[in-house]
């Protein structure tokens, strides 16, 4: 990956009536670069998509590929393909004539279109099931079928709109693995949508977070999931506690500030300058927190609690703790039998000083 942008987004507005889905798209996309749209259903993901393949009109803002405006021409005629949803694949042909269908329409020869089907057979690991119609394979196939159509013209671009919702929990998995993998082999830049921030996080270079028609954040999963630059995204990337806090010193020298939250004074290093009095929330994720039944030696936001309700799932103990009338909850990895705590058990909780704080009103 290098840093030319190969596809930008220039204030994209987009308006259904007098519904505005898009608000004012900004965003550059690099040659080679995954970048995932994630949000809530409704946000606008698919219409952003659409109007980058050609298949929805924008109402202004511009669409440049590798520096061409290419928001006014027609789907194929422009160097995009879009894996829909929910594939489209044409259920009376076979692999091979869906996967050769662009090419036919390119007036490519028949011995060339040959080569390329069992190439691209071969890329997504169907090979030999070239002549099988598409209804008698199964929903991970016919997925590799969507995807190797899509990139039978070698596109500079590659769209997929939640490729992987319509398949079980195990094959997603697999799948995602997949994708990425040929991705990063082909160099393909490739924008991927999906309503999952677990899948955002696991597969992309940089995860776009869309809220109501409006990027909300844009950065890799680290950033997104260690520094949310709002409530919203902080809680729609994992669970989080949240404290309300405010304030109460602050010592740039030794890079350290404290502030009064309703279980107590908590120290944390800044990430940037805060003023005394200022109201904050403490964004706390659960597997950052220490639990221990004797009292730690060091005393730096050490709260004692007692364990409300405890889940022990094999690699992970999830608790919930009581600290002043408040619940934390912490994920504990790795429980060993001696180490799993009791419901109403005292416990110990370290809370870590590097912790990410956002503005409060
Ligand atoms: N063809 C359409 N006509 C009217 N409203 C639409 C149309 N397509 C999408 N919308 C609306 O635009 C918003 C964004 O939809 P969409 O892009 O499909 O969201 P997402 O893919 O993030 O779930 C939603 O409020 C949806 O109802
Ligand atoms: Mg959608």
């Amino acid at each position: 990956m290098n840093s030319i942008p190969m596809l930008i987004l220039e204030d994209i507005h987009k308006f259904y009536d007098n519904n505005e889905v898009l608000k004012g798209i900004t965003l550059d996309i690099k040659k080679g670069e995954l970048v995932t749209f994630v949000g809530p259903s409704g946000c606008g993901k698919t219409t952003l998509l659409r109007i980058i393949g050609g298949f929805t009109p924008l109402d202004s803002g511009r669409v440049i590929l590798d520096n061409q405006k290419i928001d006014h021409l027609p789907p194929n005629l422009r160097d995009t393909r879009i894996c829909f949803q929910n594939y489209a694949l044409f259920p009376h042909m076979t692999v091979s004539e869906n996967i050769s269908y662009g090419l036919k329409i390119k007036k490519w020869k028949k011995n060339k279109i040959d080569e390329r089907v069992e190439e691209l057979l071969k890329l997504v690991k169907l090979e030999g099931l070239g002549e099988r119609m598409i209804d008698k394979l199964s929903g991970g196939q016919q997925q590799r079928v969507a995807v190797a159509r899509a990139l039978s013209l070698e596109p500079k671009v590659l769209l997929l709109d939640e490729p992987l919702s319509n398949l079980d929990a195990n094959l997603r998995l697999i799948m995602r693995g997949e994708i990425r993998k040929l991705q990063e082999r082909l160099k393909i830049t490739t924008i991927f949508v999906t309503h999952d921030q677990f899948e955002a996080m696991s597969i992309s270079d940089r995860i776009v977070v869309l809220r109501d028609g409006e990027i909300q954040q844009i950065g890799p999963p680290i950033e997104i999931y260690e520094h949310p630059t709002n409530e919203f995204i902080a809680a729609f990337v994992g669970y989080v506690n949240f404290l309300d806090g405010v304030v109460d010193i602050l010592d740039i020298g030794l890079n350290r500030a404290i502030a009064s939250t309703p279980i107590g004074k908590i120290q944390f290093v800044p990430e940037r300058s805060f003023s005394a009095g200022e109201k904050v929330k403490l964004v706390i994720r659960p597997e950052t927190i220490e639990l221990s039944r004797s009292e730690p030696a060091t005393k730096l936001n050490v709260f004692q609690g007692n364990v409300e309700i405890g889940m022990y799932v094999g690699s992970l103990a999830k608790y919930t703790v009581q600290v002043m009338g408040e619940k934390i909850i912490i994920d504990q990895s790795n429980p060993r039998e001696t180490g799993v705590f009791k419901t109403n058990e005292k416990i110990y909780l370290s809370i870590p000083e590097n912790i990410h704080v956002l503005m409060r009103q």
